[in-house]
C-alpha cells in the first residue's frame, strides 16, 4: 500500500513537473518574484505534525519531517492549494531524508517553503544558551539539504527563543547563528536565501527584540522578521488587536516583516477576520502577509483539517479561512518601481532590566580550533565519561577561579571565551587541563590529572602550523579573539565537524559530513597506542 502510493507520487511528480518556480528575492523591506518583479505576499500555513517545539529539553529529538513522505504531501497539497497557500512553514526537517518529491509537488503547486533550522533537541536553549559546533552542524545541514530547491525562501534561525525579560541574553546566541548562516550561504555560493527569526509577542521585550535583530552591521542582522501574533481573537479589529500599533512600530523596518504564526483560537470557530486587515490597504504596505497556525488539528486545537490515514477532513476553521483568503489580493509594488526608503538599521537596545543581550556576539563555531585545542592538552577527560558526568565535572572544575574563562560566555558583558563554542566534552577537557597545568607549576605533579578517575594524561601533540596560529589567537587562557577562519572548505564545519571527542547519540543524532574524520580522531589515542605497541613487537 505504502509502496504503491510512493510509486504513484513519483509518477505524478515526474509526469506533471513544470518549469522551476521563480525564486523569491528580497529588496528593501519587501519580497518579490525574481523575474517579473511582482511583490510577493505570503499566504502561508504552518505545516508540521506532532511538533512540540524547540524546548531543547527533548533529548529524544523525535519529529516527523513534513517534507519527507511523498504520500502525505500528495494528500495535503490540494487542501493547501484550495486555500491559495503560496508558502508553508516547516519547523524541523531531517537533513538526511530525501525531499525531492515533496519539494517538486510543492513547486508544481506554486508553494514556497520557509523552514526553521533547529530540531527539538538541537536548538538554542533560552535557559542555557549556546551557539556551538553541534548546533552549527545541524543548522548548516538543513541549509545544505534545502538549498537546491528554487521554492525555498529562507530559514528561521530560532523560534521564540527569548520569550520574556528574563532570558533576552539568549538572543545574542541566536543572532550569532543568523550571522554565521548568512555567511555560510554566501560561502557555499547558494542562491540568495534569507535567514530570519520568528519572535513571540511579549509586550515587555517585543520592541527591543525587533530592534536588536535589525541593528548593527547587516552581515549580522536578520534578512526578515517573523512575528508570531495571537492578539486578534474573534471579532476584534485593527485597533483593539494591537495590529495598528504593531504596524506603526514596523513602518520604518529595513527588512521584510510578516506574521510567522497567526490565528488566535480563544474564540471558536476561528473566522479569520484579521485576514482582511493583514492583506488590506494599510497593513500590506508594511507587512508581507502571514502564516496561519496551523494545518493539522492536534491537542492544542489550532487545526484547519484533521487527518486520519489518507483521509483529510476540513474543520470549520478551514472554510472560514478559505472565504477570507479568497479576497487577500493586495496590489503591492513592482520591484523596478520600488526604491527602499527604510534603509537605516535600528539602534541596538541598551542593556537594562528588560534587555541583557550585548551587540557583541558570541564567536563563530570553529571546529578546527576545538580540535587543535584538544590535541594540545596534556590532561583531559577520559573518552568513556558519560554526558551526565561531563555536566558534573563543569561544576567541580569551574569552581576554581578563572579556570573556565576560556570556555564560558556572558552575552550581557559581551565577553566570550574563545572555546565557548566547542562541545561540552572538549570544553571540560580544556578546563581540567588548565587546572592540571597550574598544579604542575606549583609542583603538585601528575596526581592533579585525576578528577575522581574521570581525567587522564594525554599525549599532547606539538601545536605548530595552522593549529599554532589558532591557539595563539585564542591565548593560553582561551580569552583571546580568534579571527582566523577554519581551514575546512566552505566555512567552519562545512566539510569537517572537526570536533575531537566522542559525542553521544543524544548530543548529536545527525550524521554530519566528515564524521569519518571525527571517528578517526576519536580513536586517535587508541591508534597511537596500537602503533607504538606494533613497533614494540617488531623490535622485539
Ligand atoms: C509574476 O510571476 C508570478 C509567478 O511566476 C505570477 O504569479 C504573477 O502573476 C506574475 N505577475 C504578473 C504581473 O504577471
Ligand atoms: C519567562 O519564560 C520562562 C520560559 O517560558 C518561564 O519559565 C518564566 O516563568 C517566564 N518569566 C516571566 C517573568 O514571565
Ligand atoms: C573507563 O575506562 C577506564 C579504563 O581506561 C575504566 O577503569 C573505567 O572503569 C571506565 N569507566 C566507565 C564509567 O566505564
Ligand atoms: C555577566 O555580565 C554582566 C554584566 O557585566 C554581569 O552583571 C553578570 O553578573 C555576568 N553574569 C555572570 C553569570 O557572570
Amino acid at each position: 500500500m505504502k509502496f504503491s502510493s510512493v510509486l504513484l507520487g513519483v509518477a505524478l511528480s515526474a509526469g506533471t513537473a513544470l518549469a522551476d518556480v521563480d525564486p523569491i528575492v528580497i529588496k528593501g523591506s519587501k519580497f518579490f518574484y525574481k523575474t517579473n518583479g511582482t511583490e510577493f505576499f505570503i499566504r502561508g500555513v504552518a505545516y508540521q505534525q506532532s511538533y512540540t517545539g524547540g524546548s531543547s529539553t527533548d533529548n529524544n529529538n523525535k519529529y516527523v519531517d513534513p517534507l519527507a513522505d511523498p504520500a502525505t504531501c500528495k494528500r495535503d497539497i490540494p487542501y493547501l492549494q484550495a486555500l491559495r497557500t503560496n508558502t508553508i512553514r516547516t519547523y524541523a526537517i531531517d537533513p538526511k531524508a530525501n525531499h525531492d518529491e515533496c519539494m517538486q509537488m510543492l513547486q508544481d503547486a506554486g508553494i514556497y517553503v520557509i523552514s526553521d533550522l533547529s530540531s527539538p533537541a538541537e536548538s538554542i536553549n533560552r535557559d542555557s544558551p549556546e551557539w556551538n559546533v553541534d548546533l552549527y552542524n545541524r543548522y548548516t545541514s538543513v541549509i545544505d539539504a534545502l538549498a537546491k530547491y528554487p521554492n525555498v525562501i529562507g530559514f528561521f534561525a530560532g523560534n521564540e527563543v527569548s520569550n520574556n525579560h528574563t532570558n533576552t541574553d539568549a538572543s545574542a546566541f541566536v543572532k550569532a547563528a543568523v550571522r554565521d548562516m548568512k555567511k555560510y550561504i554566501k560561502a557555499k555560493n547558494y542562491r540568495p536565501m534569507g535567514v530570519g527569526y520568528a519572535t513571540n509577542d511579549d509586550s515587555e521585550i517585543r520592541v527591543n527584540m525587533a530592534n536588536y535583530f535589525n541593528c548593527g552591521p547587516s552581515e549580522e542582522s536578520i534578512d526578515f522578521w517573523g512575528y508570531n501574533v495571537y492578539s486578534w481573537c474573534g471579532d476584534s479589529n485593527y485597533q483593539k488587536s494591537g495590529y495598528e500599533a504593531r504596524t506603526q512600530e514596523f513602518s520604518d523596518y529595513s527588512v521584510p516583516v510578516f506574521f510567522a504564526e497567526y490565528g488566535c483560537n480563544e474564540v471558536q470557530p476561528r473566522k479569520f477576520t484579521e485576514v482582511a486587515a493583514l492583506f488590506g490597504e494599510q497593513m500590506s504596505k508594511v507587512w508581507s502577509g502571514g502564516i496561519v497556525y496551523m494545518y493539522f488539528q492536534e491537542e492544542n486545537d489550532y487545526g484547519l483539517v484533521s487527518v486520519s490515514g489518507n483521509t483529510v477532513s476540513k474543520l470549520p476553521d478551514y472554510d472560514f479561512l478559505s472565504k477570507q483568503i479568497a479576497s487577500a489580493t493586495p496590489t503591492g509594488v513592482n520591484s523596478a518601481a520600488y526604491t527602499p526608503t527604510n534603509t537605516a538599521a535600528q539602534a541596538c537596545p541598551t542593556i537594562g532590566s528588560n534587555w541583557q543581550a550585548s551587540e557583541k556576539l558570541p564567536p563563530s563555531p570553529n571546529p578546527d580550533l576545538c580540535e587543535c585545542m584538544v590535541k594540545s592538552l596534556k590532561c583531559g577527560v577520559k573518552d568513556n565519561v558519560s554526558d551526565k558526568d561531563i555536566g558534573k565535572l563543569f561544576g567541580i572544575v569551574c569552581g576554581y577561579d578563572g579556570i573556565c574563562d576560556g570556555i564560558s560566555g556572558n552575552a550581557t558583558s559581551g565577553k566570550y571565551g574563545a572555546y565557548s563554542m566547542c562541545q561540552a566534552r572538549d570544553r571540560v577537557s580544556f578546563a581540567i587541563n588548565r587546572y592540571y597545568e597550574q598544579q604542575v607549576a606549583k609542583g603538585n605533579g601528575d596526581s592533579a590529572c585525576d578528577f575522581d578517575g574521570a581525567a587522564e594524561l594525554k599525549s599532547s601533540s606539538s601545536t605548530s602550523g595552522t593549529c599554532g596560529t589558532l591557539l595563539n589567537e585564542a591565548g593560553v587562557e582561551g580569552t583571546g579573539t580568534v579571527t582566523s577562519s577554519p581551514t575546512s572548505p566552505g566555512g567552519s564545519g562545512a566539510a569537517s565537524t572537526g570536533s575531537s571527542s566522542s559525542s553521544s547519540a543524544a548530543a548529536r543524532p545527525m550524521a554530519v559530513p566528515g564524521s569519518v574524520q571525527v571517528g578517526m580522531w576519536q580513536f586517535g589515542a587508541y591508534i597511537i597506542t596500537a602503533v607504538i605497541a606494533g613497533v614494540g613487537m617488531i623490535v622485539l
